[in-house]
């Protein structure tokens, strides 16, 4: 699909208020999505699982407006509390969605959103949020335009997400969803998520992912910074390159389910995304040393059990530890007795693989 064939012709249906309910998980890359292009254009592919535990459960109320102004008109609750300060980035995202949702000025919205996850542990609510709100602005569009096949109204509610945060895109359906053109990946688009359209082995059916709260504070670096000091790290076009070849590598290892590759290749690309920020100008260290600390006690498990725990990192100090359903019985344990301990008054979330978003889940 083009960007154009996103922008809908016209409507057929008029509507004059309703509501709607998505919940969205978040997700976790195994190839990192890190340095872009205007507007939201990825530098290089990348693949997440999808989660299930982690998620953004948003209603939007819509009611025609009176007199149809020049403006968009909003509210916005979080947590039932009305919330002025995620406004602003609300309407960059209705500004650059408006051009393919244009009845967007014709209604007034209230916007009310809720994380499973703790307020400030960590966790970006970018994804999760983005994605609900883009499914709810597209539930819309359907009923103004019945004839909407599904697989356009999955395409364009992952285009739009993409428009909120890019990793928005990669939370729409489940269980392993790859963001951005590569050349192995039939299907793939810098525009939009795709369901991953190979084999993939049972083994990583239902993986585990515990997410372990090392730092609950606000984020050292905003990711919209993060993304643009790639544009003078002098590493930049590698790292480009070695995420094409990750995603390339990754196909014959999902195939055969290859773990002892896939944790070489998910922990490599964690630490690069750390090593870019470090390489970067300004450079930023995102690790506490109780993230390395996790981390060495993740290698030390692994090869005193034989086991095949491993882990990934986001923009951040948090730890998500990964891990195969039919290892759980040695590796949760281990991670109870000697890794919550390094978490902030012992904060973490057992999540898992999940399969996307769902309607109308209050
Ligand atoms: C490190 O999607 O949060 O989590 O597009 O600026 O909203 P924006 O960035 P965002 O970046 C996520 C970066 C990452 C890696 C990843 O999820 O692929």
């Amino acid at each position: 699909m083009t960007e154009n064939e996103f922008i809908p012709t016209r409507y057929t249906a008029k509507i004059e208020s309703g509501t709607v309910t998505y919940r969205s998980p978040s997700n976790i890359a195994l190839v990192k999505y890190w340095g872009k292009r205007e507007i939201q254009i990825p530098e290089n592919p990348s693949i997440s699982f999808t989660l299930n535990a982690c998620a953004t459960t948003t209603t939007v109320t819509f009611r025609a407006k009176k007199n149809t102004s020049d403006s968009f008109s909003f509210d916005f609750l979080f947590e039932g509390q009305p919330k002025n300060s995620f406004k602003p980035k609300i309407l960059v995202f209705m500004q650059r969605i408006e051009k393919y949702l244009p009845f967007l000025k014709e209604y007034h919205f209230t916007i009310a959103s809720n994380n499973s996850f703790p307020h400030s542990s960590g966790i970006a609510s970018s994804a999760s949020g983005m994605s609900a709100l883009a499914l709810c602005f597209m539930d819309i569009e359907k009923r103004l335009n019945p004839n909407m096949t599904e697989s356009y109204f999955t395409m364009k509610a992952s285009f739009l997400a993409r428009l909120g945060s890019g990793s928005a895109c990669r939370s729409i359906e489940g269980d392993l969803v790859q963001w951005g053109e590569h050349q192995g990946t039939t299907g793939s688009s810098d525009l939009y998520g795709i369901k991953y359209p190979y084999k993939v082995h049972e083994v990583f059916r239902n993986y585990h992912d515990t997410i372990l709260l090392i730092d609950k504070g606000e984020k050292q670096v905003s990711s919209t910074l993060g993304h643009d000091l790639m544009h003078s790290n002098v590493y930049a076009e590698t790292r480009f390159n070695q995420a094409h070849e990750n995603l390339s590598k990754l196909k014959t290892v999902f195939a055969i389910g290859d773990l002892k590759s896939f944790i070489t290749i998910v922990e490599s690309e964690a630490l690069t995304l750390h090593a870019m920020m470090m390489t970067s100008i300004p450079y930023f260290v995102l690790m506490k040393p109780k993230t390395l600390e996790v981390i060495n006690e993740i290698w030390a498990f692994r090869e005193s059990s034989k086991s095949n725990i491993c882990f990934t990192l986001d923009a951040g100090a948090n730890v998500h530890v990964l891990y195969p359903e039919k290892e759980k019985d040695i590796i949760y344990p281990f991670i109870k007795e000697k890794l919550v301990p390094y978490c902030q008054n012992g904060a973490h979330i057992t999540d898992r693989i999940g399969f996307g978003a769902k309607k109308g889940v209050l």
